[in-house]
């Protein structure tokens, strides 16, 4: 008896060991197989095809491919290999969709973003998308798009999905980081830059997520709800700005839409998309969860699923059985991706991109011009900052943050940056020997207040890391994290930050250190806003360096000792309290979006936030006058032009953002009472005065009209106010008529 039980034992650790063998050698074959070509020369297209020629062509193919080739290009292969790459090479390899060597069709070679290429062995770790945004620097978002879009080639990527353009309704959303803030003009015209000049290098970029993601923790599922006015004016008009610019590819939400998931929406997909807004690239699901059911995404319009076949593959069969699909669907799908990656491998390349690109030293010297580009001054009493440099023999540097690897989350839009600079190590660097640190992370109060009074000066970093905001995954995305689920290595913590006040560990510091030492800035590390009326009337300076990328240390030193002027505005609206903002809920199941959140918000009901949307403070001083509306009506169809001086006052150099809103108090509509409709970033050196050009074709002056489902622009007067912020005290004000012959 005993013996049968041994060797029953024996035969169980047998195979246990026969499966393991055979899961590790298939873990090794998958993360080992070599990467696939992606150079568009390669697969032996003529060059410069048309868009009609690459419908005839992609039809040309089509006709002579098998079902199962035709299934082979509706989805990734990719999940198997991302996860062996990740065990076995300590980072995510390009994932792989389609690809047929007979018939010369490139496969989709997906990498994520949007701080970088987010699957190569290393990349430059660029500030997160919002610090970007905060920029307002369009030039600048240009170039870290020629970067990403080199390195992506570099990597082996032609697929790009680092383009997330959710709106920020709510500054709590766990992903705001990855996104450009709450304004849809500003969204907008940052995502255009990026996506222009990516794809220039011939990288196809993914736009995400198609639509209303907003809320991380319950994306999954959420559904949400909201007035066609609030959909077409407010939430997809930064979409359809990429649609118009050429965008190649757009990945759908996970979320719900009225009742039905986004990924299964033919009002979104198809209705919208393709019908009204002309759409001829391709569709991806979002990943694992963004198909629910694989017919009715057919039917929708989802093109491709991502990452690995679950609803499509061997089950488009069925649905053509069963009669729930065409298969003129299934072409029309395959047909969209073919057309698509033979115009890109149609496409000549204008450099070589070779692996020393990644992470290249110019690369990285332009993630640090962005973080000081976009780094928010938010406070400086007395003049505190810039701190001088010949002043501070000794310098505290506090707070667990300030040695801290902290680029932002780790979820999909982690990079593998080579290195990274931390708060303590760029200053250390930049003060050289001559200047004594002294480091307490504050878990030590008392010694954290020893330090602040024994220094010239004290920098408290406090803020947030990847495990307080990100992206988040969970098995059911309706309730927190379990303790096991926290430390399991494939859950993302993170997820939205409710409500938006600092961690205790932070306020303790901040309670420790406040009046110890009156040359005090704390320095915010932050993917969204951060509430911070209950200490900071208590310090001089705050400076809002969110995440700023692999070279965010050597940024702030640079910043803090005024080396450069920070020039950065804030792409969403600080309030006092979350009490003031719309409704958020992170484990919502229904949710209502309204057209009003952020600046609109507070415009319609007459409040003032204490760091309006647009704000930022500068280390010198800039004017704003002589506001002209060169012509006071403009026709339906024609451009509003207005100019506007700007004169920087102070004896530093500096960078200012003229913002131009356009106001609607005038509208028979019930309508926001300003929106941002152009803005301009000058350099300026002490007392020069630049004459800066905005404009506004009246085109982007309509609201929806749902009942005639069209758009439509008034003929009335509207306001033009031009200013550095939105706050209406800081706003020039002129007008102008749209009229008709
Ligand atoms: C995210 C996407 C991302 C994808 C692949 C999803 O969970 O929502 O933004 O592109 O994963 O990593």
């Amino acid at each position: 008896m005993r013996k049968k039980l041994v060797l029953a034992l024996l035969a169980v650790a047998a195979v246990a060991i026969v499966i393991a063998g055979f899961g590790a050698a298939r873990l090794y074959y998958v993360a080992s197989r070599p990467d696939l070509e992606v150079r568009p020369a390669d697969w032996d297209w003529p060059a410069g095809i048309s868009e009609e020629g690459a419908d005839r062509l992609a039809a040309g193919v089509l006709a002579e491919m098998s079902l199962e080739e035709k299934v082979f290009e509706m989805s990734g292969q990719g999940m198997s290999r991302m996860i062996a790459t990740i065990i076995l090479k300590g980072y995510r390899a390009v994932v792989y969709a389609g690809g047929n060597e007979r018939l010369k069709v490139p496969p989709l070679a997906f990498a994520d973003g949007p701080r970088g290429i987010g699957f190569a062995p290393r990349a430059t770790s660029f500030p997160v998308a919002l610090a970007r945004a905060a920029t307002w620097d369009i030039d600048l978002e240009r170039q870290v798009g020629e970067v990403m879009g080199r390195e992506a080639r570099a990597a082996g990527v032609n697929y790009f999905a680092g383009l997330s353009v959710n709106l920020l309704r709510h500054p709590s959303w766990g992903r705001a980081q990855e996104s450009y803030g709450e304004d849809p003009w500003l969204t907008g015209e940052m995502g255009l830059a990026l996506m222009r000049a990516v794809q220039r290098h011939n990288v196809m970029v993914c736009a995400k997520h198609f639509a209303l993601n907003s809320i991380e923790n319950s994306r999954y599922d959420v559904d949400v709800t909201l007035s066609e006015r609030a959909l077409r004016e407010v939430y997809l008009p930064h979409f359809k700005k990429l649609v118009d610019g050429g965008v190649e590819s757009i990945m759908s939400a996970y979320n719900k839409i009225r009742g039905e998931y986004c990924g299964h929406s033919e009002e979104l997909l198809t209705t919208i998309l393709r019908q009204e807004w002309g759409f001829r690239g391709f569709v991806s699901s979002d990943w694992v969860e963004g198909l629910h059911d694989g017919a009715q995404g057919i039917r929708a319009g989802m093109d491709l699923e991502m990452p690995s076949p679950v609803h499509y593959g061997e089950r488009v069969a069925e649905y053509l059985d069963d009669g729930l699909i065409s298969e003129g669907d299934v072409d029309r799908m395959v047909a969209r991706i073919l057309r698509t990656k033979i115009l890109w491998a149609s496409r000549e390349d204008s450099e070589v991109y070779s692996p020393e690109l990644l992470a290249h030293p110019e690369h990285a010297a332009l993630a640090r011009e962005v973080a000081e580009a976009g780094a928010v001054l938010l406070q400086n009493g007395g003049g505190v900052l810039p701190f001088e440099r010949g002043a501070v023999r000794r310098l505290a540097v506090l707070g667990e943050l300030a040695t801290a690897d902290n680029t932002g989350d780790r979820g999909s839009s982690n990079v593998a940056a080579p290195y990274v600079v931390a708060p303590l190590a760029g200053l250390a660097a930049h003060l050289g020997d001559g200047v004594e640190i002294l480091h307490a992370d504050g878990r030590d109060l008392e010694k954290a207040r020893r330090h602040a009074e024994a220094a010239d000066a004290v920098v408290l970093v406090a803020g947030f890391r990847h495990g307080e905001e990100g992206e988040y995954i969970d098995d059911d995305g309706v309730s927190p994290l379990s303790e096991a689920e926290k430390k399991s290595p494939w859950t993302f913590e993170g997820g939205d930050r409710y409500p938006l006040g600092l961690k205790a560990r932070d306020l303790e510091l901040i309670d420790a250190v406040a009046g110890a030492n009156e040359r005090l800035a704390v320095v915010l590390i932050a993917g969204s806003a951060v509430t911070m009326e209950d200490w900071r009337q208590r310090v001089p300076a705050i400076l809002l360096a969110w995440y700023p990328g692999m070279e965010g240390g050597t940024a702030l030193a640079r910043l803090l000792f005024g080396e450069v002027s920070p020039s950065g505005k804030l792409p969403l609206t600080i309030p006092r309290d979350v009490a003031e903002l719309p409704f958020f809920d992170p484990y919502a199941r229904e949710i209502e979006y309204g057209i009003y959140h952020g600046y609109t918000l507070f415009d319609k009901e007459g409040r003032e936030a204490p760091f309006p949307f647009g704000f930022g403070l500068s280390y010198t001083t800039f004017a704003f006058d002589n506001l002209q509306v060169l012509a006071p009506v403009v026709a339906p169809g024609g451009t509003l032009e207005v100019t506007v001086d700007v004169t920087n006052t102070g004896a530093r150099a500096g960078a200012e953002v003229a913002q131009l809103y356009v106001g609607f108090e005038a509208s028979a509509v019930d309508r926001p009472v300003k929106l941002l409709r152009d803005f301009a970033k000058v350099d300026l050196a002490p007392g020069e005065t630049r004459t800066v050009a905005l404009t506004v074709p009246t085109g982007e002056l309509r609201w929806y009209d749902p009942e005639a489902k069209q758009w439509r622009l008034e003929e009335m007067e509207y306001g033009v106010l031009v200013g550095p912020s939105s706050r209406p005290a800081d706003l020039l004000r002129a007008s102008f008529r749209v009229a008709g012959e």
